[in-house]
């Protein structure tokens, strides 16, 4: 098992309220979390999944999987990202479910996001940043992509749990990394982009291999 994924998610265990109602990400540092909450016999009311995967994972350990819809908001998210700057702002949706994600960030009072510490970057853009986009629009996109300097890459995977479309934009560097969610968010046929930026995480939890964890807050 990953030694620093595995201490993020054991941190983020103590921010549990027993018996709450929970959001929880998608990856595999979420399912790491999710294996330590079972062990760890903490119960709760329920969880909102921001995927299929994660939902199923959740049943398996017992967990009822509610829908956002009949929850209300939520005080607490957790979820992993594959990158992070110092300003908790992250790239996600490496694992697909990029949309999902950010609606339950905007939806929870708490974001805590549980990384190791490889994850975390000065500049958000080494990882190439993932962009959901109706079928029909996938070339239009990206073409649209390519005129802000970025070489955008047709994910061949099955569809997103939407039935949409990825397009993972390589070279990209992110100085300002609301102003590029914006402006790709107002591309026609985008669904979302994976930049969480005008939502950061509140809470970001690094990982050490050595077991250590570092708790960084938003400024
Ligand atoms: C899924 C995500 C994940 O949080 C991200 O890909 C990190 O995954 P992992 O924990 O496997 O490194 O955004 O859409």
């Amino acid at each position: 098992m990953h030694k620093g994924k595995q201490a993020a998610a054991l941190a983020a265990i103590q921010m549990v309220k027993p018996d709450s109602i929970l959001g929880i990400g998608t990856g595999s540092t979420v399912n790491i979390f999710i294996e330590e909450l079972a062990k760890a016999g903490v119960r709760l009311e329920g969880a909102v999944a921001s995927s299929e995967s994660t939902a199923a994972l959740l049943q398996q350990h017992g967990y009822e999987v509610l829908d956002l819809n009949m929850t209300g908001s939520l005080d607490l998210y957790i979820d992993g990202a594959d990158e992070a700057n110092h300003q908790l702002q992250l790239i996600k949706g490496g694992g697909a479910a990029l949309t999902r994600e950010k609606i339950i960030a905007a939806a929870s009072a708490q974001f805590v996001c549980i990384v190791d510490d490889s994850k975390v970057v000065d500049v958000l853009g080494e990882f190439p940043l993932p962009v959901e986009v109706i079928p029909m629009a996938r070339s239009y996109v990206a073409r649209e992509i390519v005129t802000l300097g970025a070489d955008p890459e047709f994910r061949e995977a099955p569809r997103t749990d939407n039935g949409n479309q990825i397009l993972d934009c390589v070279g990209m560097h992110i100085d300002n990394p609301e102003e590029t969610e914006n402006i790709i968010n107002n591309i026609s046929g985008v669904v979302t982009v994976g930049l969480f930026a005008a939502r950061p995480a509140d809470t970001l939890l690094v990982g050490y291999t050595d077991g250590r964890v570092e708790e960084r807050t938003a400024q």
